[in-house]
Order: C-alpha cells, then structure tokens, then sequence
C-alpha cells in the first residue's frame, strides 16, 4: 500500500494523484468529466502565459473559467520574466488557486524562443529570480514542473532539483522524459527516481501512465510521493477512481467496463456547450475525441470524423454513426 497523502506546503493532497496540466485539454469540461468519477487529488489549469492573464476575463475565458466543485485546484504560470509574476499571481489568488505551479517543461519552440518552458529552466539566473518573486509575492504551495533535462546527466538533473529545492518550493513535479523526448517514448522512471533521493520536499512523477498496473509500476520503481497523469486522464478520465481504489483504498465497486463511453463522450460535448462561447467549443472537441477515441479498437475512424467536422452538430451526429456501428469492440485497461 502507498501512503494516502502528501503535504504540498498548507496543501493537503490525497490521494497523491495529480492531474497534469495541458494545453486544450484541462479546461473545466474535462476537469468536471473527472470529478465526476472522481479519485483525482489536485485538479490543474492548463499553462496560462503569465503576461495575458491579467487581461482574461474569467468568466468566459476557456483557460480561467472554473466551476465552483472543480477544487483543490493548481495553476500553471508560463512565465517569461520576474516582472510579470506580481499581477499573475494576484489574479489567480483572486479566483481562489490552492497552488502555483512553474512551466519548466514546456518545449514548444514558440515558448522555447521567448525564454519560457525548458529554456527557462536553462537559465539559472532568471530562474532564480522568477521563482524567488512568486514565493515573495504569495502564501500559496508553489510548484515547478521540469523535464529530465537535455541528456542523461544523472547529476546535472539533480543538482537542477537541488536548485529548486534551495529556492524553496514546495513540490517538484518531474516529467520522465528528456527536454526534446517525444511524448511517445516510453518514460524514463529510473531516471525520475534520481529527483526523490535527492530531495526532501515532495516528489511527483509524471509520464506515460495510462492504467493501474503503470501506476503501481511508477510508484513502485520512483518511491515517488505521488503521481500525475496527463493523456490517460483524457482517454479515461476514470482513471484517478480505479488508481485510487486499487492502490490506495484496497477497496471499491467501480468497475471500467461497465463505463459508456457514448453517454461519457456525450456528457464531455454538453459540458463544452454549456461552459464556452461557440468559437471555443469544436477545437476542444477534436482535441478531446484524439484521446478518448483510444478506447476503441477503431478509434482512429471516429477521432477522423469528428476531426473533419465544421461544426458541432456535424461532430455530433458523425460521432453518434460511428457508435451505432463500434459500441463493441472497445479497448479497456
Ligand atoms: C495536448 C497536451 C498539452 C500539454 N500542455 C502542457 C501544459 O500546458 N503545461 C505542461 O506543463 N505540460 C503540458 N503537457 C505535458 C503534460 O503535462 C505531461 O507532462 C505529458 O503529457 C506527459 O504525461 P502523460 O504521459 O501522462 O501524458 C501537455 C501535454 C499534452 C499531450
């Protein structure tokens, strides 16, 4: 059994499982499908660039908007430089973050080229300076997500950790993989594993968890405090409930199988509806089916349908032909 809590600064987070942050796709229709299963520990925004948010009015905002269940819940700064955090971070304190969280890991190269993501966590100087101004400007648990690093270099990797760690934060979040690694390969856990010896401050481990026995691998392998998982939350977003009652309950009656995916699909399209202006609903929509179509043998034919659709109601009603067809086979882990 692994332990059912982990402390993050004031923040009490249990069980220790982390919904990743991701651009598109952690908006408040998926966080919603996921406490609607529930299991999830500590909700997260996606990254929100630290310059505009600001001006985002929160309301109808698809990167703000929240509804009031969707807590604890972290925010994810990008951050170019230490002038921008005061106003950030105010303005997230005022639509009530639990925490803060540091993009290091990003390594699109429109980010890249502006300073922000990995090449942030490069710049040892402005990261000092940009960290050191969030931790003065708030009370809240301050995070910091990175990757590995450019190449396996064991030590360089923990003495980066050791860097944050200094500074102050109060939990490392560390994707297991390199700075320009595809998301396709597999993760580097052992590598990750490096972060949790040489730190006393939290630990969670993130990449290529998709089921329960990953999970239990990643824990096992990484001693890690906890987990966070990105696109298998968007491809079951149940997946936080069977973690949790497998590894951390002992105990429960949820049962995958017995999951429709058309009513879960359906529920995810209403939720996009209701929450964001017209404009803001059919990318996410495509977006979302990318992933959630994972769960049939062919997937691929109805994440194309919906891909190729101009509208929602055009999405809806390719998506509702291909389930007439395909409610069986379905691929379940
Ligand atoms: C569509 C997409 C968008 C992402 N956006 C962000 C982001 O905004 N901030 C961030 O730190 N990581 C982002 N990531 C990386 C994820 O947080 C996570 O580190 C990565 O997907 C590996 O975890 P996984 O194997 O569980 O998906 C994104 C990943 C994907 C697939």
């Amino acid at each position: 059994m692994f332990s059912h809590r982990v402390k993050i600064g004031k923040l009490e987070v249990s069980p220790p499982l982390f919904l990743a942050p991701m651009a598109g796709l952690t908006h408040s229709g998926l966080r919603q499908l996921i406490l609607d299963f529930g299991g999830v520990g500590l909700l997260s925004t996606e990254m929100l660039s630290a310059s505009s948010l600001p001006q985002e009015n929160p309301s109808i905002s698809p990167y703000l908007f929240r509804a009031q269940r969707e807590r604890p819940m972290s925010y994810q700064l990008l951050v170019y430089s230490a002038r921008h955090v005061e106003k950030a971070v105010e303005k997230i304190e005022e639509l009530g973050a639990d925490a803060v969280d540091i993009n290091l890991g990003c390594g699109a190269p429109k980010v890249v080229k502006k300073g922000g993501g990995v090449a942030l966590s490069r710049d040892v100087k402005r990261l000092r300076e940009i960290v050191s101004k969030v931790k003065e400007t708030t009370a809240l648990p301050v995070t910091v997500k990175i990757r590995l690093g450019p190449r396996t270099d064991v030590k360089a990797f923990e003495d980066r950790c050791r860097i944050l760690e200094d500074l102050g934060i109060d939990a490392l979040y560390v994707h297991a993989r390199f700075d320009k690694e595809p998301f396709a390969r597999p993760p580097r856990w052992e590598i990750a594993a490096s972060a949790k010896r040489a730190l006393s401050i939290p630990v969670i481990i993130n990449g290529g968890i998709f089921s329960i026995e990953d999970a239990k691998r990643c824990l096992e392998i990484t001693g890690a405090d906890g987990i966070m998982i990105g696109r298998g939350a968007a491809i079951r977003p149940w997946i936080f409930r069977q973690i949790k009652e497998t590894l951390f309950d002992g105990k429960g009656d949820f049962d995958a199988s017995k999951v429709n995916l058309l009513e879960v699909w359906l529920r995810f399209f209403d939720y996009l509806e209701g929450l964001f202006l017209p404009e803001r609903r059919l990318g996410r929509l495509k977006e979302f089916t990318h992933y959630f179509s994972q769960n049939y043998a062919f997937g691929n034919r109805f994440a194309m349908a919906v891909q190729r659709s101009r509208t929602m109601e055009e999405a809806r009603s390719r998506a509702m032909e291909f389930f007439e067809k395909n409610e069986t086979p379905r691929v379940l882990a």
